[in-house]
């Protein structure tokens, strides 16, 4: 099969629909990052999109509507702070988990009685779910496991010839994924953080649980963290080594591992802070800035990009340094934690790994 790339035109927007409608795959920007697009009421299409991805079917989708008041075709019931939240912030970057509708097929949600729903902000999103008049399933348009794509180009380098189209609407807005929040326990708990942060929402509706696996409080990762105590995802091709700690500090470690690969005859590759690479310009390494820490919504926007693209050059070793449990820094460090191979935590002036 041929992927078709098209353009954002109404003529484009009607062919992507029809394709979805038909039970095809078809790829497309949101604010966060491309999603995979298929007839979330479709079980065929649905199935099609883990095979496409090569995702395991325990893993669960993401339903997208228009309307947030297209809810009740999707929910079987609408928790009130769930109402409260779609009302706050869709169109936007925060799935809601609620209770299943009947009509949403159990290969949607993995075969449980919840449903991880949104409603994108993003003009092509909407166009597309507007003209489809379908719900559509839609998990980030990449092979499982491997880093979110935020442009057309990174979605044909994992899925060319396995969906039908991708809609080329440039580069994606927020360009890491939405916040999730199970809206069905009390609290409601934070399944991965995302484009809406932890503080706003608790400024809105209170107390949020933490989901074990995301905490990433330094406390709870003293020492080196082994690999399989994060899971790996958003994994880039090549070893990605993460120094997390006191900035000066953990900017003195990675320069320090980063000399030692060098004298080793590493190729090696830098993903930091346009700061961090200020002092690192005597090393012979390939770079990758994500632009300036006071800057954290273009760090986000240039996050997956510059591993993708810094990957590419297959280094032996890419360095880079944490982010601030704090704001969009929180799904930052998620997304960085889940990629690295190896994450080296030093606490204070000591290193412990
Ligand atoms: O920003 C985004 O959310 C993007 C764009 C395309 O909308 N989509 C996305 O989908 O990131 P995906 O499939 O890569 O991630 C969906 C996440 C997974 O971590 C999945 O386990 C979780 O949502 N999820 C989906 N349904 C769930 C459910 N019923 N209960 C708990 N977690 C669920
Ligand atoms: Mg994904």
């Amino acid at each position: 099969m041929q992927t078709k790339r098209l353009d954002t035109s109404p003529a484009a927007i009607a062919l992507a629909a029809t394709l979805i409608r038909r039970g095809e795959l078809v790829a497309f920007p949101t604010e966060t990052v491309y999603g995979l697009g298929g007839h979330a009421l479709d079980e065929q299409a649905v199935q099609a999109i883990f095979t496409a991805k090569g995702r395991p079917a325990g893993d669960p989708l993401i339903v997208h509507l228009a309307d947030r008041r297209d809810l009740p075709h999707v929910a079987a019931s609408i928790p009130p702070l769930a109402a409260q939240l779609a009302a706050t912030f869709w169109p936007g970057p925060l799935t809601l988990i609620v209770p299943r509708h009947p009509q949403v097929p159990l290969a949607v949600t993995a075969g449980r009685e919840t449903v991880a729903v949104r409603v994108p902000a993003h003009p092509v999103a909407q166009a597309l779910l507007q003209a489809a008049e379908v719900p559509v399933a839609a998990p980030s348009a990449n092979r499982f496991g491997h880093t979110s794509p935020t442009t057309a180009d990174h979605v044909l380098a994992d899925l060319n010839g396995r969906i039908a189209a991708v809609i080329d609407g440039g580069p994606t807005p927020i360009g890491i994924e939405s916040t999730v929040l199970d809206c069905t326990t009390t609290p409601p708990t934070l399944l991965r953080p995302g484009g809406v942060s932890l503080e706003t929402l608790t400024a809105l509706i209170g107390p949020i649980e933490v989901h074990r696996s995301f905490k990433t409080d330094t406390d709870e990762t003293q020492g080196l963290v082994s690999p399989g105590l994060l899971e790996r995802h958003y994994a880039p091709d090549h070893e990605l080594w993460l120094f997390s700690g006191r900035p000066e500090v953990a900017r003195a470690h990675l320069r320090a591992e980063a000399e030692q690969a060098l004298a080793g005859g590493m190729r090696i590759g830098l993903l930091l802070p346009e700061e961090d690479l200020a002092l690192m310009r005597d090393l012979p390494a390939e770079v990758e800035s994500l632009g300036p820490t006071a800057d954290p919504e273009a760090m986000a926007r240039r996050l997956y990009a510059a591993l993708r693209a810094l990957d590419e050059r297959k280094p032996d070793r890419m360095f880079a340094r944490d982010f601030d449990d704090t704001g969009l820094g929180r799904a930052l460090r998620d997304r960085l934690r889940r990629a690295a191979t190896r994450v080296i935590v030093i606490d204070g002036e000591e290193r412990t790994a």
